[in-house]
């Protein structure tokens, strides 16, 4: 895993960004894997600006997201797929069928979520952006005794309940469930782009990178991927510059 750590949390978007544009730009027609929440914000909105004012192109990209909220669909301002195109696809010329998330009003989730699963499976990710929840989790592969493997239907923990809960006017309307990719389409990227802005995000980013690989802690399994960034905001590195001594420095010279 390469980690690199920035000043603030604009400086952390900004070049999230570039590595996206870096990608699109060498392969134009990429598929990328988009997360949601409020980390890659930054980022969007840093790529909109690329696209309207260096010409970043995005018509031939393909996008799937991680994963949807069960119960929310485009009517709802919170949903997954709103949230994408009031931040992303409608600010660039991507073209809307080019853009793919799981069904969140599925009559039958567990049908849809293995659609999502064949659908993923044959437009695999060049790059894949991640967020990371308070507890480790990555789309919403929550802590558990086993890895998720396939795209699935998940009841989301106490924690991200209440973690997510800043989105909606009340914990009663944060979604109970949600479907999202499990590990298997995940680790198929080609390359992960995982990112962490903030303090309450500095224990878990210190357990994914020296603890051990436990689905306790979902994102541990990175360890396990051949090509994982991971760009840290000071406060997220936090722990692991002062608990753990680690040196950005010394690990470019390595
Ligand atoms: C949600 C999403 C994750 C995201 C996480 C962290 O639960 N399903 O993909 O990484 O929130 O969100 P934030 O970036 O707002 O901290």
């Amino acid at each position: 895993m390469e980690i690199q750590i920035f000043e603030n949390y604009e400086e952390l978007s900004i070049n999230a960004a570039r590595l996206v544009a870096a990608q699109v730009r060498l392969k134009p027609d990429s598929v990328l894997g988009l997360a949601t929440g409020s980390t890659p914000l930054g980022m969007y909105a840093e790529l909109v600006r690329m696209h309207e004012e260096e010409n970043l192109d995005f018509s031939e990209v393909t996008s799937l997201n991680l994963d949807e909220y069960l119960g929310l669909g485009e009517e709802d301002d919170q949903s997954y797929v709103s949230f994408m195109r009031e931040h992303l696809f409608s600010k660039i010329n991507i073209d809307p069928e080019a853009t793919y998330l799981p069904d969140g009003l599925a009559a039958d989730p567990e049908e849809a979520a293995m659609y999502y699963e064949m659908l993923a499976d044959m437009v695999p990710r060049d790059l894949q952006i991640l967020g990371i929840g308070r507890n480790g989790h990555i789309g919403f592969n929550e802590p558990d005794d086993v890895f998720p493997v396939e795209t699935h239907v998940t009841d989301l923990t106490e924690s991200t309940i209440q973690a997510n809960q800043r989105f909606f006017k009340s914990e009663e309307e944060v979604p109970r469930q949600a479907i999202t990719m499990g590990m298997k389409q995940i680790m198929a990227a080609k390359k992960i782009l995982l990112l962490a802005s903030g303090a309450e995000k500095a224990e878990t980013i210190a357990d994914l990178v020296f603890g051990e690989v436990t689905s306790q802690v979902p994102a541990s399994i990175l360890n396990l991927h051949p090509d994982v960034v991971i760009m840290l905001d000071e406060p997220a590195a936090r722990y692991l510059v002062e608990e753990y001594g680690f040196d950005e420095e010394e690990e470019d010279e390595d």
